[in-house]
């Protein structure tokens, strides 16, 4: 079902996306990969080569809608209409809002939100004119129960939520598949690109083992094969985000009670 297949991904330089353009790649899909360090999308393709695939690598700046626009133009005419689209891309620190300015705000929601709006809505034309394709959004389980400290970061993984479940039902029929994939802790340079972000993972998290990019690929390249709507990895979380449904309450209560404290400011008194 994946092998031969076109699967564009973005944030393919690193973490997730460049574990899932491997895991696509051994599988027999042809991958497209975009991000903006171009020497990092080399190496990731190089390994690809190494083991016989095929990839192709496109230097993006995903913040621009324009690039994305052009870019996308580019690999339809040199490759054609993806047939998958991963849309991997994220950043951003986890601070509370009056740590944040106003545009690390818009930038946080910039990638992955509007990055991933971008790229469907260049290659969404010609996919619903095919009648098929699949797209994966990768976003948090942080878009079920938040936790304090990553206001901004955690908002952007809501609007990234909220535009899957919404393209879901545009799509209704359409032949095109839609998945939302939302891991727990991965053990990826996502800590390193937002420094200072690590330490605000609730202490409850520490109950639930973390996740290696490997792992989160192997759940994309499922996910994709069983056409799934949702998927929460591990399964510890899968079962503590199941208890929300039915306790939304009790579980936003106890991440919240474990999560980062500041400690207070000094020269203020409480009353
Ligand atoms: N790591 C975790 O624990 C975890 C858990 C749940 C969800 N997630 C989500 O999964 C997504 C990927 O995370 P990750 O762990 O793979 O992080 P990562 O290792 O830091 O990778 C982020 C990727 O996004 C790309 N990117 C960032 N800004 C970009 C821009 N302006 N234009 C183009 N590409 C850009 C980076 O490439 P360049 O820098 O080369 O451009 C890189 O390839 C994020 O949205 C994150 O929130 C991560």
């Amino acid at each position: 079902m994946i092998s031969g297949k076109l699967v564009l991904i973005t944030g393919a330089s690193s973490g997730i996306g460049a574990a899932a353009a491997k895991a696509m790649a051994k599988e027999g899909a042809r991958v497209v990969l975009l991000a903006r360090s171009e020497k990092a999308l080399a190496q990731v393709a190089g390994e690809i080569a190494s083991i016989g695939g095929m990839a192709w690598t496109y230097r993006v700046d995903l913040t621009d809608p324009k690039a994305i626009a052009a870019v996308g133009t580019q690999i339809s005419r040199q490759l054609g209409t993806p047939d998958i689209l991963i849309n991997s891309a994220g950043a951003g620190k986890w601070r509370f809002i009056d740590e944040t300015s106003p545009i690390e705000a818009v930038e946080c929601m910039t990638v992955p939100y509007f990055a991933a709006f971008n790229i469907v809505h260049t290659f969404l034309p010609a996919m619903l004119r095919r009648k098929s394709g699949h797209i994966v959004n990768i976003s948090s389980v942080g878009s079920k129960f938040v936790w304090p400290g990553a206001t901004a970061y955690l908002a952007a993984r809501w609007a990234l939520a909220g535009f899957t479940e919404a393209l879901r039902a545009d799509l209704a029929g359409s032949g095109i598949h839609v998945t939302l994939l939302e891991p727990g802790v991965v053990k990826s340079p996502y800590w390193e690109h937002n420094p200072g972000s690590r330490e605000r993972i609730p202490k409850l998290a520490k109950l639930i083992p973390e996740l290696i990019p490997e792992e989160v690929a192997r759940a994309i390249v499922r996910g994709v094969e069983r056409n799934r709507r949702i998927i929460v990895i591990p399964f510890i979380m899968r079962l503590t985000c199941g208890l929300h449904a039915v306790f939304p309450g009790l579980i936003q209560w106890l991440v919240t009670k474990t999560g980062y404290r500041r400690p207070p400011l000094a020269g203020l008194r409480r009353h």
